[in-house]
C-alpha cells in the first residue's frame, strides 16, 4: 500500500496493536461522556471477568503502547498503524460498524511544527491512497488554561437556547458541552460565542503558527472553521478535519470527514505515562475508497514478467526463478502450471507482460528457458542459470531506452 510508504518515508514506524483493550482505556482517553464511549463501544465480560473493548479508534492504544513499552527510550515517536475499528452505529454511507483506519501519532514535540508536520502527512497519505483536492478544515480547541472559559461561555449560551435543542443536547450542557457545537440533529445551528475570544496568548501563537507554515506549505485549501469540534476528548489545542473539495458544509461533515486529527497534550499523562505532548491524525480508508474510486488502480499493476509453466517440475524452476526476479525488485507472476501454454500465453497477454518466460518439458531436458517479448513476439532461449540476470538486463534496457 502506498500510504504506508508514505509513513516510512517520513520516518513513522508501524505498530501493530491488539484489536481488544481494556475498557477502562478508552473511558479514560476518548471520554466517559464521549458519544463513542457511551453509545457506540463494543464492550464485553471475558471469562475472567474482565471488562474488556474492541477498539473504536487507534489513539488510545498507540498512547498504552507507547507508555507500557516505554518507546521514548526506544527512540520511537513517530508510529503509524493500520487495522479495523468498530463503533456500534447506525450504518450508513460512510458510516460503517466495522472500518479501516490508517493514522499516525507523533508523541514528545509540542510545537506547531509538529502539528504542520502531522496535517502534511495527512495530506500526503491521502494523495497516496488516490485522493485528490480535498480541503482541509482546522481550528483550535485552547488548553487547559483558557478552554475552562469557553466552556463556561457555551453552557451559558445553551442554557439560554435550552428551548431549541435537542434533547442530546439538553443532556450535553451539563456533561459535554462543546459536543453541541457540532450536533447532528440541530446542524449548523451553533450561534454561540466562537473559541477565537478565549484563547491564551500562547494558544493564538501556536495556532497562528500552525496556519502561516501549512498555508505555505500545503496543497490543501484550508479554511478556518471556529464551529469545528471532535468527538474525542482528549484534544487540546489544533484540530482538524480532511474532507472532499466542495464539502465544507458543516452540517454533513460528520459522515464525510475522509481524516481528522488533532493535539492531545494530555492523554499521556492521564494515562500514567510521562507528561509529554502528541498529535495525529486517522484516515477512514472505506471513506477514501468511496471517493478515490475514480483515480484508484482499477486492474493489477502489468508484471514485467509472467512465467508460463508445463508441469509441476517446470513449476518448481518458475518459483525459483520469479523468487530471484522479486528480490531485484520486478514484478513477476506465476501462470497456472495446469492449464495450457496457449491459455497462459493469452493470460500474460491481458495482463499486459512485457515477458513471458516458458518452461515445458523440452526446456526442462535442456536446462534452458524461452524467454518471448510478448510485444513484437521475439523469443531467445537462454540457459536456466543465466535467466534471470538476463531478464533483469533486458529491462534496464528497456527503462534506458
Ligand atoms: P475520528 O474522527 O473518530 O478520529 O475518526 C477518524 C476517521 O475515521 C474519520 O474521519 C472517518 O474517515 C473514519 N471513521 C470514523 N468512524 C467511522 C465509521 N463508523 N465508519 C467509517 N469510517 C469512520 C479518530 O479516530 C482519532 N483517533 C484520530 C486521531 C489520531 N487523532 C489524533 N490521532
Amino acid at each position: 500500500m502506498k500510504a504506508r510508504e508514505t509513513l516510512a518515508r517520513w520516518g513513522y514506524t508501524e505498530l501493530l496493536s491488539p484489536l481488544l483493550e481494556s475498557s477502562a482505556l478508552f473511558a479514560r482517553s476518548i471520554g466517559e461522556t464521549s458519544d463513542i464511549v457511551e453509545k457506540e463501544i463494543y464492550t464485553f465480560e471475558d471469562k475472567g471477568g474482565r471488562s474488556l473493548s474492541l477498539r473504536p479508534e487507534g489513539t488510545a492504544s498507540a498512547a498504552r503502547a507507547f507508555i507500557q513499552n516505554r518507546l521514548d527510550q526506544k527512540g520511537l515517536f513517530r508510529l503509524f498503524y493500520m487495522g479495523p475499528m468498530f463503533r456500534a452505529e447506525r450504518p450508513q454511507a460512510g458510516r460503517f460498524r466495522q472500518f479501516h483506519q490508517v493514522g499516525a501519532e507523533f508523541f514528545g514535540n509540542g510545537s506547531a511544527l509538529a502539528d504542520v508536520e502531522v496535517i502534511l502527512l495527512a495530506g500526503e497519505t491521502l494523495s497516496a491512497m488516490g485522493v485528490e483536492g480535498a480541503r482541509l478544515l482546522l481550528n483550535s480547541l485552547g488548553c487547559r488554561t483558557c478552554r475552562p472559559s469557553y466552556i463556561q461561555a457555551v453552557t451559558k449560551y445553551l442554557h439560554e437556547s435550552k428551548g431549541r435543542l435537542c434533547e442530546d443536547c439538553r443532556r450535553r450542557i451539563e456533561k459535554n458541552p462543546l459536543r453541541a457545537l457540532d450536533c447532528k440533529v440541530d446542524g449548523p445551528g451553533f450561534k454561540g460565542p466562537g473559541v477565537a475570544e478565549f484563547w491564551c496568548a500562547e494558544c493564538r501563537l501556536h495556532f497562528e503558527e500552525v496556519l502561516e507554515f501549512v498555508k505555505k506549505e500545503s496543497s490543501l485549501q484550508m479554511e478556518v472553521s471556529s464551529s469545528l469540534v471532535r468527538g474525542l476528548d482528549y484534544y487540546t489545542r489544533t484540530i482538524f478535519e480532511i474532507v472532499p473539495s466542495g464539502m465544507h458544509i458543516i452540517a454533513t461533515r460528520s459522515t464525510t470527514a475522509l481524516c481528522a486529527g488533532g493535539r492531545y497534550d494530555h492523554l499521556l499523562e492521564d494515562l500514567g505515562g510521562p507528561p509529554m505532548p502528541a498529535v495525529g491524525f486517522a484516515v477512514g480508508i472505506e471513506r477514501v475508497l468511496e471517493v478515490s474510486r475514480g483515480n484508484g488502480p482499477s486492474s493489477p499493476p502489468a508484471p514485467s514478467v509472467f512465467v508460463a509453466l508445463m508441469g509441476k517440475e517446470a513449476a518448481r524452476t518458475g518459483f525459483a526463478l520469479s523468487r530471484r526476479l522479486h528480490e531485484s525488485g520486478m514484478v513477476c507472476v506465476l501462470g497456472d502450471f495446469e492449464k495450457s501454454l496457449k491459455s497462459q500465453l493469452r493470460r500474460a497477454s491481458d495482463m499486459k507482460a512485457r515477458l513471458a518466460v516458458m518452461i515445458g518439458e523440452e526446456e526442462l531436458k535442456e536446462g534452458r528457458v524461452t524467454i518471448r517479448n510478448m510485444e513484437n513476439h521475439h523469443q531467445e532461449s537462454i540457459p536456466q542459470k543465466e535467466a534471470a540476470a538476463h531478464i533483469v538486463k533486458i529491462q534496464e534496457a528497456n527503462r534506458n531506452g
